[in-house]
């Protein structure tokens, strides 16, 4: 019925009103407003009376519609956006936004891969420190002072005068050293890491690359443990079908001294541009400790021996990628890195 009081009756539940979600606010609004709604019913009303009436109530009807979309609106602004309510932005549903992970670079790809198959095989990762003195680097890995096997490797001195000079690693061989000085044997290491050499920048020579050293110590290794590990780990890396072979060589730090070739992986041994027509590629060098190496360090050279390799990433990564310009290792050019990996 419409009266006066029915109109202040609905306004004053109008401002009763507590709604927690927004679809409480929505079944207000029906209540209020919707086509059965208490408001609409007293419109219905006021169509089919006399004009006096309407006169009457007409300006009260208005406003109390009014009043009643705008304290739907308010019920609505306190609630604020909910998920999945018209609120896109907040929608779990949808998909993230992506954000460019980067990529991961060539030879941390080489270094991982090689690290994992030395993992299974059970070696840790030891790691030195780049700046590193002449004695870790050199006198302790059999090379004398003034020894012309200094040459192999052009060395950036940090200071000079010294009896023991600080210098950037020329070789991971360093952190052999430094492993035998603090370990027990037996020792099963590789140690990852940058090294340093005064080389004009080419496309096959750089100032800056990266090595991984390898070192086993015990009781009883031999030449043809060596030979294994070098086997099982060149058929992990290059392929089951991979062959080595080992040609004389000499480091100061291990004798007999070898370097070791893999079969090419291109040309299956037929001979390409890659292998220059030979079948092999050189990987790594390799012999057995030399047993003045070992001492130095402490280590009884008439009851231990071992084997030791070493390794250029830049090289493995090169075979494994066919990029035959180092430089590009270290370019950091995008177009470059993000050919190797998109997962980090
Ligand atoms: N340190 C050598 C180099 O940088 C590589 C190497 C050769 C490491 C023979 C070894 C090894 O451990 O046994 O040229």
């Amino acid at each position: 019925m419409m009266t006066k009081e029915n109109i202040d009756k609905v306004l004053a539940e109008l401002g009763e009103l507590k709604c927690k979600t927004l679809k409480e606010v929505e079944e207000a609004r029906v209540r209020f407003l919707g086509k059965k709604g208490e408001v609409t019913a007293l419109f219905e009303e006021f169509r089919g009376m006399d004009k006096e009436f309407k006169k009457q109530f007409g300006r009260a009807l208005n406003d109390l519609k009014q009043a009643a979309q705008a304290r739907i609106e308010s019920l609505k602004a306190d609630i604020g956006p909910e998920a999945g309510e018209g609120d896109t932005a907040s929608d779990l549903s949808m998909p993230g936004d992506s954000f460019d992970l980067g990529s991961r670079h060539p030879v941390s790809i080489v270094r991982q891969e090689i690290v994992d198959i030395f993992r299974k095989f059970g070696y840790d990762v030891a790691e030195g420190p780049e700046i590193e003195d002449d004695y870790h680097v050199f006198e302790a890995l059999n090379f004398p002072p003034n020894h012309p096997a200094r040459d192999m490797q052009d060395t950036f001195f940090i200071s000079s005068g010294h009896p023991n000079p600080l210098l950037l690693r020329t070789h991971t061989s360093s952190v052999q050293v430094r492993t035998m000085e603090t370990q027990h044997v037996p020792i099963r290491v590789v140690c990852p890491g940058r090294v340093f050499r005064n080389e004009a920048i080419s496309a096959r020579a750089h100032c800056i690359f990266h090595q991984i050293e390898g070192l086993y110590i015990d009781e009883g290794v031999t030449f043809a443990d060596l030979k294994q590990a070098i086997l099982l780990f060149a058929r992990e890396m290059f392929g089951p079908q991979t062959q080595i072979r080992m040609r004389p060589s000499y480091f100061p730090f291990t004798e007999p001294s070898a370097e070791v070739d893999v079969s090419c992986n291109i040309c299956h041994g037929k001979g390409c541009n890659v292998c220059k027509g030979t079948g092999w590629l050189e990987i790594l060098g390799c012999g057995m400790v030399d047993p003045n190496v070992l001492e130095a360090s402490g280590i009884d050279s008439t009851k231990y021996s071992g084997f030791a390799f070493g390794m250029g990433l830049e090289r493995i990564a090169m075979l494994k990628w066919r990029v035959n310009d180092l430089r590009h290792y270290f370019e950091n050019d995008m177009r470059f890195l993000e050919e190797f990996d998109t997962v980090v």
